[in-house]
């Protein structure tokens, strides 16, 4: 619409005009849209006032109703009746594929996220990659892109030989079936108090390592095992989350595909010796990147430009996502530079989405050391809450487990996503799980009530508009601005304007139904359960594409 509007009047404007010059006045009684002419003035050798009324007198277009000139400003008011009537027909018809819209042609993206370590517990991290990552896959696809969403497991590394040794030292095979990740985490750490003292683990755990890169077949067998249990424990949060993955190719599915890598490198003159390492060079700024360690030993980098030209050569990706803590700009820089100095040019398409911590009480909620906070703890708790809430309001509601499933991760998940990703966030179950506020279950409620106002009303696709109040006319406008919102929120990765499109969407709804008569007005009734429906349309959509349930009754 804004651009409609904005073509229309660039037809009657003496001045080249852009798009964010035309304003959205926060009280509607100004118009719909309010185009200031000030800044035209200079140019125009012409008072604001003389430019807005000639604008605003020769202004046209089908939908709108009215241009009017007041005090240098364009206020424009649209046709309410005949917007409202097209827009419901359309979200009526086409249901949850409004906002659609084949803009990515199909082009793969791969979206590395979520990707947590085996042996270690999942962390604040890992929770954040996972949510942000698969909205930005569910945005993606809404705009025809192709998703590929990859679990990079941690599954490599020399802590791994630590590991080895400190389970055949003291491990007890029971304690790891119960409680893998515990128990394991409470042997590596144990490993590095006993280091301390003896030294000579850590010779140990390095030949320990050697021998799984080197395919020591009990190293190797132990080694699966710590794995399988890992990723059992990993599994059960995803369920909670709904969260699926296409790849689970990680680390150390790139040990053996290394050496193509690193000899590229040398072929293309890109290795230099530092200090007995292998080293890129990179950008002044930019420390070198480590490909090789002194005794021969891969790293991090090594493996993941590997991976990124696996995923090249596997998916021809159009752009190659990593949803990863802002702590590993550096690391991503490197790699994206090294594979431009290869003469990759798809480098480009390399693009690191950072995001910032979750902090509790102002602190990083850390999993270090004593301080582990095991997320399906934080899940169950907020699910717990989530049902103690249903209890006291509605105690009659039926599959209150599964509500309460849906608002207690619906809660976590928004309030990760309602903020920049770049930001830090506090964590706070009390204020995710409130029913006001800018929070999950406030808007999965107003969800619900529309769908309880339909269960009351008889939805029909015939309808006639009478008349658009001004409550009704916010939410018809919020509606209409749902699939740009969709388009910006791809285009710039970032879910939290479809949290807060959802969050107005939500307070323009529930003004308008807690101001409407709108079961006793039969006559509009028709007309006002066809926007209610719209409402759920696309609230439902909004939350699926935050990856949030939405329940239709709570
Ligand atoms: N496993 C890593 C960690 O927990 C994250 C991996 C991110 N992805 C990547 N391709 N490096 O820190």
């Amino acid at each position: 619409m804004k651009k409609d509007i904005l073509q229309a009047l660039q037809t009657v404007s003496p001045i080249q005009l852009e798009e964010h010059m035309l304003e959205r006045p926060a009280n509607s009684k100004l118009g719909d849209f309010a185009l200031p002419c000030f800044p035209f003035a200079k140019v125009l050798r012409k008072s604001p006032v003389t430019i807005a009324e000639e604008i605003a007198g020769s202004l046209t277009h089908p939908s709108i109703r009215k241009a009017k000139a007041v005090n240098g400003y364009v206020n424009i008011f649209l046709n309410r009746g005949e917007i409202t009537d097209n827009l419901l027909h359309k979200i009526l018809n086409q249901s949850a594929a409004y906002g659609s819209s084949n803009e990515g042609n199909s082009g793969v993206v791969t979206i590395d996220l979520s990707s947590p370590n085996i042996a270690k517990p999942f962390s604040m991290g890992h929770l954040r990659s996972t949510v942000i990552g698969n909205s930005i896959s569910l945005l993606l696809e809404k705009n025809g892109y192709q998703p590929v969403k990859i679990n990079y497991i941690g599954d490599w590394g020399t802590q791994f030989g630590k590991l080895l040794t400190a389970y055949r030292k003291w491990g007890i095979e029971k304690d790891v079936r119960q409680a893998p990740i515990e128990t394991l985490l409470k042997l590596y750490i144990r490993f590095h108090e006993e280091a301390e003292v003896d030294p000579s683990l850590n010779d140990e755990g390095r030949a320990a390592f050697k021998a799984l890169e080197d395919g020591d077949v009990d190293a190797l067998a132990l080694w699966e095992w710590f794995k399988t249990e890992s990723l059992k424990e990993f599994q059960r949060i995803y369920d909670l989350l709904g969260v699926t993955f296409d790849s689970y190719n990680g680390e150390a599915y790139y040990n053996d595909k290394m050496e193509p890598v690193v000899q590229e490198l040398e072929d293309k003159g890109l290795l230099v010796e530092s200090e007995g390492a292998m080293v890129v060079e990179l950008e002044e700024s930019i420390p070198p990147c480590l490909i090789k360690k002194s005794d021969g030993a891969t790293l991090y980098a090594t493996r993941d430009l590997a991976a990124a030209l696996d995923r090249k050569r596997t998916y021809d990706f159009v752009k190659s996502i990593y949803v990863v803590g802002n702590e590993q700009s550096l690391h991503f820089t490197q790699v994206k530079q090294v594979l431009g100095k290869m003469g990759h040019d798809w480098a480009n398409d390399i693009v690191h989405v950072p995001f910032g911590l979750i902090l509790q009480g102002g602190k990083k909620m850390s999993t270090r050391k004593g301080k582990i906070v095991l997320l399906e703890e934080v899940l169950k708790d907020a699910i717990e809450l989530a049902q103690k809430n249903i209890k006291e309001k509605n105690p009659t509601l039926a599959n209150q487990s599964e509500v309460a499933e849906a608002v207690g991760v619906g809660a976590i998940l928004f309030s990760d996503l309602k903020q920049h990703r770049k930001h830090d966030i506090e964590f706070n179950l009390e204020t995710m799980l409130q029913v006001e506020g800018e929070t999950g279950p406030y808007v999965q409620y107003a969800n619900a009530r529309a769908h309880s106002i339909l269960r009351k009303a008889q939805v029909s696709k015939t309808f006639a508009i009478n008349e658009v109040n001004d409550y009704e006319w916010e939410t018809v406008k919020l509606l209409e601005q749902f699939p740009q919102t969709v388009k910006r929120a791809a285009d710039e990765l970032d879910p939290s304007l479809i949290a807060k499109y959802a969050v107005d969407l939500s307070q323009a709804f529930n003004s308008f139904y807690g101001n409407v008569q709108v079961l006793t007005d039969h006559a509009s009734l028709p007309y006002r359960s066809a926007l209610i429906e719209s409402v759920t349309i696309v609230l439902t959509e909004s939350m699926r594409l935050l990856g949030m349930k939405a329940p239709q009754e709570m």
